[in-house]
């Protein structure tokens, strides 16, 4: 059972190894991809995190069988016989919404309920629908349910997206997979995990080419089966751990990362005084002395800098020399921990999209409260650089995407429990 709270004293720096896990945001499209294929998917280096949890639990509602073996799950969907996803699990976890696009390809129809907002702000889905409307979905809403329908059949199209959403992206190469003839997409997301979702169909014998760029193609229509895959590694978690270093201080090595995923952060971790080695499956950071201000953080698709490490990068300068600025163009509503870091004592303005973060002297151990995942890591991190003990509640949003998190940290050297 998952404590509730996790409990830091701050003040040591941290040093040692750490083995990231594989990518949350890639094993939960891999997991929904697995329903284009009828057959068995071994997918390897899958974290253990709860977000996994509920997308095995969404493929089992479906008919499925999911099965896991270590860092191992085998996703069997042979056997899925229904189309429908309830709001029990979409509310709980909005990725559920990428099985859109493998019912509608499988079955030419869906049902699944609609996500509503978040802890990040609105989160539409309009960019998902535009991008399988044009492939022959209509869609209609009822009573809290997006259903989905392909009177017509699923034909390729020429699928602009208005903004490169990662979701959308997804969703619009999933529907595609069982379209007749040709799907374009332009304005792809550009995002690692858009790669690995386009090498795991192809292990499953689909035909896409051009992920990692703006312009995704897809040859509908093939029998796909099951495959072997192997996740890439999460570079959010690996960015996280690079932060924790950061705050506290100390030299720590990430290995199983990919350093070219994170250039954006680990450009910004030197500009602020780090020092940053990297080498084919490592990144070391050596932070010894205080941290200065960097130029203002813009938050943009990638490979700018990512949206999901603008808290625990702001958490990292919380004692930084000089002021700076966060610009948030991601999402609606990305600052929720800032009220939470003022407790301990920083000093940060926020006005819309940006934040203004000035150093301080010193941050104290205080009770805050995580509200999304990434803020969570944001306190734990912030804790770390912090003098006394800080105490973390809502720490099942930092379950969601981070494996073993707090032992990960004490293996570094930090004190840090987690308690009921
Ligand atoms: N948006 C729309 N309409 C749409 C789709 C998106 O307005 O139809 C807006 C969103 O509201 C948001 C922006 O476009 O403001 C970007 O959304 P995007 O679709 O790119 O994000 P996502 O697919 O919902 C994934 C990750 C997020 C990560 C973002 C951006 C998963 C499960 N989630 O979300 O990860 O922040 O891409 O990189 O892959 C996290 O892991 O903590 C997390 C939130």
């Amino acid at each position: 059972m998952a404590k509730e709270k996790i409990v830091v004293e701050g003040g040591t720096p941290l040093a040692g190894e750490v083995h990231i896990s594989g990518a949350k945001n890639s094993a939960l499209k891999l997991i929904a991809a697995a329903l284009l294929g009828q057959g068995e998917s071994a997918i390897h280096n899958v974290p253990l995190i709860s977000d996994i949890v509920v997308m095995s639990k969404v493929i089992e509602t479906l008919g499925g069988s999911v099965r896991r073996d270590g860092h191992t799950l085998h996703v069997d969907t042979a056997g899925v016989d229904t189309w429908e996803t309830p709001y029990e699990l979409v509310s709980k976890m909005r990725a559920s919404i990428s099985v859109l696009g493998p019912l509608v390809a499988r079955f030419g129809k869906a049902r699944v309920a609609m996500p509503g907002g978040c802890n990040l702000g609105a989160r539409k889905i309009d960019m998902h629908m535009v991008g399988m409307e044009a492939l022959g979905v209509h869609f209609h809403t009822d009573h809290g349910y997006i259903e989905a329908s392909t009177p017509n059949g699923l034909h390729g199209a020429y699928v602009a997206l208005d903004f490169p959403s990662v979701g959308a992206t997804e969703n619009a190469i999933l529907a595609a997979c069982g379209a007749e003839g040709v799907t374009v997409i332009t304005n792809a997301a550009r995002e690692p995990e858009i790669a690995d979702l386009q090498d795991f169909l192809c292990a499953c014998g689909a035909e896409v080419r051009g992920a990692g760029g703006s312009v995704i193609t897809v040859e509908g229509r093939r029998p796909l089966h099951g495959c072997v895959h192997r996740v890439i590694p999460d570079r959010i978690v690996t960015a996280t751990y690079l932060c924790a270093a950061a705050a506290a201080g100390g030299d720590i090595t990430l290995r199983n990362t990919e350093h070219r995923q994170l250039a954006a952060v680990t450009t910004a971790l030197r500009q602020a005084g780090c020092r940053v080695d990297c080498g084919a499956d490592y990144i070391r950071l050596t932070r010894t002395e205080p941290l200065r201000a960097v130029p203002p953080v813009q938050t943009t698709p990638y490979p700018g800098f990512p949206t999901d490490c603008q808290a625990i990068f702001m958490a990292a300068l919380l004692q930084s020399r000089g002021t700076t600025v966060f610009v948030e163009n991601i999402f609606q509503s990305r600052y929720r921990h800032v009220p939470e870091l003022i407790r301990m004592g920083a000093d940060i303005r926020t006005e819309g999209r940006v934040a203004v973060v000035c150093g301080v002297e010193r941050l104290h151990g205080a009770e805050v409260v995580a509200t999304d995942l990434r803020g969570g890591a944001a306190l734990v991190t912030a804790g770390l650089a912090a003098e006394g003990i800080t105490t973390v509640q809502g720490v099942g949003h930092i379950h969601r995407g981070y494996e073993e998190l707090p032992a990960h940290l004490r293996a570094l050297g930090a004190h840090i429990t987690e308690e009921n």
